[in-house]
Order: C-alpha cells, then structure tokens, then sequence
C-alpha cells in the first residue's frame, strides 16, 4: 500500500480538495494500525465534516472501512440472508419482532447490535431484560442458530469493521459525528460487513433521531441506499417520524413486554404498521413475499420464532419481565387533544430514570423507562394519567420529570394535523 504524509492529506481535505482511492485506503488503515495519531485523525474528520466528500470518496472510505476487518458471508445457509437497521430512536423495538417475524417468513436475520447511547436504546439491553438471555455469539454458534431458528441478534464482535469502531468513538469526543458521509460510511460499513444478501434502512427523523429534518434524513437515507447497491447488497430506506416515540413504552423491559404483545398479534398500530412495512420490504427483497409476514404475524408463526430465537441464546421467554419497584405518574396539564409529546424529551426521561446509559459501561436498569397513555391525536382531560415513570432509584424522578416539562407534553383545543408515520421511500 502507498505510504502518504498525514498532514498532506489533512490539508488536501482542509483545502477542499478530493482525496484519492489511495489516500482514502492508506488513512484509514493506517489509522486502524495505529499509525496515524487520534489529533490527526481528528483533524482529518474535521476537515471532512466541513468540506465534505464526493460520492467516490465516500463510497471508497466505506469500502477501505469494510476492508479493516472480516467480512461475514451466509451465501451457504439453506436461507436468503437479510438485515434491519434503524438509525436509532426513542421507543424503536422493531428489531425485536421483525427478526423473529421474518425467521418466521424462511429467511435468515442476523442482527448484530450493539448497547445504547445517550437517549437511544440498544437492543442488546432491550433482550437482556429477558432471564439468561446472552448477547455473545461466536461466528460458528451465530450460522448454527440462523441455519435452526433464522433469526439471531447478537454482539457484533471485535473482527467487525474495527476501523469504525475505533473512529466512532474518536467522533464521538470531537464533534465530528454529524457528518452525513461520515455517518453513511459508519453504518454501511457495518451492515456491508454483516453479510446480508438484502437490507432496509429505517432513517428516523425528527426531535428524537440523529438527523432532524426530513431533508437530512432523505439525504442521509439516499446516500447508503447507493452505498449498499454499490456494494452489491440489495439495499431500500424508508424514513420515518420520530418526533414522538414509538409505541407506547420507552425502557428495556418494558419494550420488550410491548414487542410480544406485537408478536401475538396486538400491540399499538404504529408500532405494527412499521414492523410489518419493513418486513414486507425484505420479504418481497428476498422473494418470500408469499411466506405472507402479516399473516405470521396473526397466526403465532412469529411468536414461534421469537420463543426459539430467545431460548437458542439462553434465554428463558416465559419467566416474567423484571419490572421497577417505583412508579410516579405524568399527568394531562389541559383538557382538548395532545399536539406534542416530545421524542427526545421523553427518551431523555426513561434515560435519566436507569434505562439508558451515559457511559459506555455503565449498567443500565432492566425495569427503568416510561409507559405512555395516551399518544399524540388522543382527546385527553385534564388530569388524566399521560405516562408511568418506572425506576428502581427513586431519586431519579425529578430530573426524569423536569425533561418533560416546558413544551415537551402539549394540548390544544383542536387536533394536530394527522403526521404520517412512514414519510418517503427510497430504492428501486
Ligand atoms: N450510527 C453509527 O453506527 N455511526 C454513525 O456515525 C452514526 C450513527
């Protein structure tokens, strides 16, 4: 591999330049090796989120990204392989049953995930809530399960994209993760690598997701929908409302409780309608359209899966959901119709009561979140129960409730506008 100077690239990027295929490839594997210093790597991310990178530069970054480690290859299993990804939002199960759901369906679903964030949760904490379930599986124990039960969410381990991991986290301390090429080379990398032959993109939008406008989600959305492509892997995104959670629970355990209700065929009707439009993205992807993801849904094929999924990882489905020993109730501050209740406000909420994390090894509460009564468009009276607080530490609740003051919770005399929850499509 060429060998180049560190700061000639730093500038050439400074100075808006285009990187080459080989200045892309020897920066980032170089950076993997530890032969570039964190400053200067910072300086180069720097001068990426400022100027920017061109389709080419960004796909190759993607592609020298993929390159740092192993990349995972199902080709052999008896099932077409597909995958799942959100960008993260308050309230997201969906992983939880479209995995089971599309196993259910003859298709394989490798889901590596990782831990949660800040106010996003990780679906690894999500399944941990469940008695013995254990995230770590080996490469040889994860095809074993997909070739079994088809559905598998676990650890994605060291071998996965290390140059991500080792940049995400330098991102992370220098302001530099909001960079759409960035951000799009950092998650295609990983799902690239991941080894599915079809993948779809849930791009959330709003107050509780990365990007904040329609605009930037699609721009975001239609930028790893080519990097996908490019790669060979059958690749849509749909973008979605996240400007209030979705569903009606926010916090490991009680997500989890609320993903088997949707797996028995009940659930909240958003959280039903995204599940089942991803899962029907994938299925008709793969050609199992017949396989019929709504009804497997309501015939308990699904929850067939989820028990098998479960149990294969050591976990017991049947043992009851742990569930926080204090409660503190929200409630209406008007009467008329709920216009707001914020994504973010309340994701901050269920974090600051122990479901989420501040640090990346922080232990988070299994029990801990926030169970919401009503949603955005409901005729509310004022007074009436808006939301359970769940905690085990009870001195969490003041700052879990003054993250929902102010214009967080919302009413007015006439309804909101109906706000569609799938806002656009993109891919062939
Ligand atoms: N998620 C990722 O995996 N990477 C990013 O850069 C942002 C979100």
């Amino acid at each position: 591999m060429e060998i180049f100077d560190a700061v000639e690239v730093i500038a050439a990027k400074r100075d808006r330049r285009e990187l080459s295929d080989a200045q892309i490839d020897w920066a980032v594997a170089a950076y993997t090796a530890g032969q570039i210093a964190a400053e200067q790597m910072s300086a180069l991310a720097m001068a990426i989120l400022l100027n920017g990178f061109n389709r080419r530069e960004t796909a190759r970054w993607t592609r020298a990204m993929i390159a740092s480690g192993r990349r995972l290859d199902f080709s052999a299993l008896g099932r077409v392989a597909v995958d799942k990804h959100s960008t993260g939002g308050v309230g997201d199960k969906i992983t939880l049953v479209v995995a089971p759901l599309l196993a259910a369906c003859g298709l394989a679903v490798p889901q590596l995930s990782g831990r949660g964030l800040g106010h996003t949760g990780g679906t690894l904490d999500k399944l941990e809530a469940v008695k013995g379930w254990r995230a770590d599986l080996s490469a040889e124990e994860l095809a074993a399960q997909l070739e079994r039960v088809g559905a598998a969410v676990c650890a994605a381990g060291p071998g996965l994209v290390p140059a991500d991991r080792k940049l995400y986290a330098l991102r992370d301390v220098t302001g530099t993760v909001e960079s759409i090429p960035l951000i799009a080379s950092s998650i295609m990398s990983k799902k690239i690598a991941g080894g599915a032959a079809h993948l779809v993109l849930d791009v959330k939008c709003g107050s509780g997701a990365f990007m904040k406008t329609p605009e930037r989600a699609a721009e975001l959305a239609g930028l790893m929908v080519e990097l996908g492509l490019d790669a060979g892997v059958g690749t849509a995104a749909l973008v979605t409302d996240m400007s209030t959670p979705l569903g009606r629970t926010v916090g490991n355990a009680l997500e989890v409780r609320e993903a088997v209700a949707v797996l028995a065929g009940g659930g909240p009707a958003d959280v039903r309608e995204l599940t089942l439009t991803l899962a029907e993205e994938l299925a008709t992807a793969a050609g199992r359209a017949h396989a019929d993801p709504a009804a497997a849904l309501a015939d308990g094929r699904a929850m067939d899966s989820w028990r098998a999924m479960i149990a294969a990882q050591g976990g017991d489905w049947s043992a009851p959901l742990p569930q926080a020993r204090w409660s503190e109730v929200i409630t209406a501050p008007a009467t008329g119709f709920l216009t707001r209740l914020d994504a973010l406000a309340v994701g901050v909420a269920a974090w600051r009561l122990g479901a989420g994390r501040a640090r990346q090894d922080d232990p988070v509460e299994a029990g801990a979140g926030v169970e919401l009564h009503a949603q955005v468009g409901d005729r509310v009276t004022a007074g009436q129960p808006l939301a359970t607080l769940w905690t085990d530490t009870p001195e969490r609740f003041g700052a879990a409730q003054a993250a929902l003051t102010g214009d967080a919770i919302q009413t007015a005399p006439a309804p909101p506008p109906p706000r569609p929850l799938i806002l656009s499509r993109i891919g062939s």
